[in-house]
């Protein structure tokens, strides 16, 4: 019997299973609270459960073949749900946050910035930059890991898809982006919750402070383009041009300005916060585990020799023999998946495993959740990359693993995010052992994204023949 048939028989027009809740708030102060928790709770109660946040319902969906339902079958039956729409202040229109027709005209236009040929061109630029970065570090240093996971990814995903150099800029915008993360307040996710965000003057000024930083530099980047008039055959030109195109007044060129800084901003942010979180957790992971780190060791010494005298560079050609990172990589999302949910709004009543969802109604997906689930990933808080060897992952269902989400709103820069992944983390563990500082407990905070609080103080150990792998 598959783990798929394994599931309870839901009869048809199944009532679910309410989340328990207090009389006014209902879930609200559970989830606040603990988001992960309370989710994690909800999904035992049942296939389906229902959550009340105030006037609302959501309903928490676990099984594979219901998030693929929602993503992939009846995809047209929803839009982004409250969470994403409550992002529209910060990343306006852009790829994640907006909706036919306009997604599908600006993902089509996009699209070609992540065929293979593109991304194959990329792999040089992310291990020139990682050499780079990786000379700053010294053998004993202490840092934190999680900011120069986002330093480094921020200046890579700048230079490949646009570009441009903004080490300068590099922790200034950091700083920005992590306020704006930590401003967001999931009491204020709802349509009520919008319109309370709206009347408080004094988060909006606030937000609009640190907007002000990543706009000065995204609209600074256009400008500088469109004034040059060259193509540079990369993305930025694609979205300035494709803009441009369609100006045919002033304020058309206005209005298109502005698609193009939310297009940029989305990219710029969600091609570096997430692959950052997870490199993050990976080295967290690997410290933990002496002898995945040493498995690991001993794929990237094949590849690169001697760690104190590097001979050359990772390339694209090098990911085939990578094979064992990936699955480190993989796993390390499995328990962390930086996206650890994600929501969507029924813009049509719909009916799943015999429950109805009518239109107004939230669904809730989560990674961290299904990833949990121990019929499908035994003993599912033990890390073990070879989960991922290709034979199991073919036995498992589509959506058991779903870091990327799925159906035409899937990740974009997934083909990305997995060779940057792989290269980084190999690139680096050749070089280092990253191990977390004495005293440090690893400790979740789920807001947009999954980031350690407090971020990841690590000290670094370079690594020479003297540390042999093992196993
Ligand atoms: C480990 C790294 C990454 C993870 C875990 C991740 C995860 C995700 C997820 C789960 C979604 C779908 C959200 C939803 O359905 O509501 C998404 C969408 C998106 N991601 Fe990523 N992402 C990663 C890296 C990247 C990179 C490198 C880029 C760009 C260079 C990128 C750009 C985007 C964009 C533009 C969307 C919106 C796509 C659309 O709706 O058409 N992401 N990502």
């Amino acid at each position: 019997m598959t783990t798929h048939e394994a599931l309870p028989a839901i009869s048809s027009f199944t009532r679910p299973v309410d989340f328990p809740g207090h009389w006014l708030w209902g879930a609200a102060p559970a989830f606040n609270a603990d988001p992960l928790g309370a989710m994690m709770t909800a999904a035992q109660m049942g296939r389906i459960v229902r959550l009340r946040f105030f006037n609302t319902s959501a309903y928490l969906l676990r099984e594979p073949e219901d998030v693929k339902h929602v993503l992939v079958d009846n995809h047209r039956a929803y839009h982004k749900g409250y969470g994403l729409q409550a992002l529209k202040p910060i990343l306006g229109e852009g790829l994640l946050t907006s909706e036919p027709p306009l997604h599908t005209r600006q993902r089509r236009m996009i699209q070609p910035a992540f065929h293979r040929q593109r991304i194959a061109a990329y792999a040089d630029i992310i291990t020139r930059y990682a050499d780079e970065h990786l000379a700053t570090w010294r053998d004993g240093a202490q840092l934190d890991l999680h900011e120069e996971m986002m330093r480094l990814t921020m200046v890579i995903v700048a230079r490949c898809l646009f570009d441009v150099d903004v080490s300068r800029e590099a922790g200034q915008v950091g700083q920005a982006i992590t306020d704006l993360i930590q401003m967001f307040d999931f009491n204020r996710i709802g349509p009520l919750g919008q319109f309370i965000d709206r009347l408080d003057l004094r988060k909006r000024r606030e937000r609009n402070r640190r907007l002000k930083v990543l706009d000065d530099l995204i609209y600074a980047m256009i400008r500088l383009r469109r004034a040059e008039g060259v193509d540079h055959g990369d993305l930025l030109s694609m979205i300035v041009l494709a803009q441009d195109e369609e100006a045919t007044s002033a304020a058309d060129r206005r209005m298109s300005e502005r698609l193009a800084r939310d297009e940029v901003l989305t990219l710029f942010i969600a091609g570096h916060e997430t692959t950052a979180i997870a490199l993050t957790w990976t080295f967290y992971l690997l410290s933990q585990h002496p002898e995945v780190e040493a498995k690991l060791h001993a794929e990237v010494d094949a590849l690169l020799g001697d760690p104190q005298r590097p001979q050359r560079l990772l390339t694209w050609d090098d990911l085939p023999g990578l094979e064992y990172t990936r699955r480190v990589f993989a796993e390390a999302m499995r328990l962390y998946p930086p996206a650890w949910a994600t929501g969507r709004l029924a813009i049509a009543d719909d009916v799943m495993a015999g429950v109805s969802i009518g239109k107004g109604a939230s669904v809730l997906v989560s990674p961290y959740v299904t990833h949990r689930l121990e019929h499908l990933w035994p003993e599912p808080e033990r890390f073990e990359p070879d989960r991922f060897a290709p034979e199991e992952e073919q036995r498992r269902p589509k959506f058991a693993y779903f870091p990327f989400g799925g159906g035409p709103r899937r990740c974009i820069g997934e083909p990305f995010a997995w060779m940057e992944g792989q290269l980084l983390l190999a690139t680096i563990a050749h070089r280092y052992q990253v191990q977390v500082a004495p005293g440090y407990v690893a400790e979740l905070d789920p807001q947009i994204t999954l980031r350690p609080r407090h971020g990841m103080p690590v000290i670094l150990k370079r690594r020479n023949r003297a540390s042999p792998p093992a196993g």
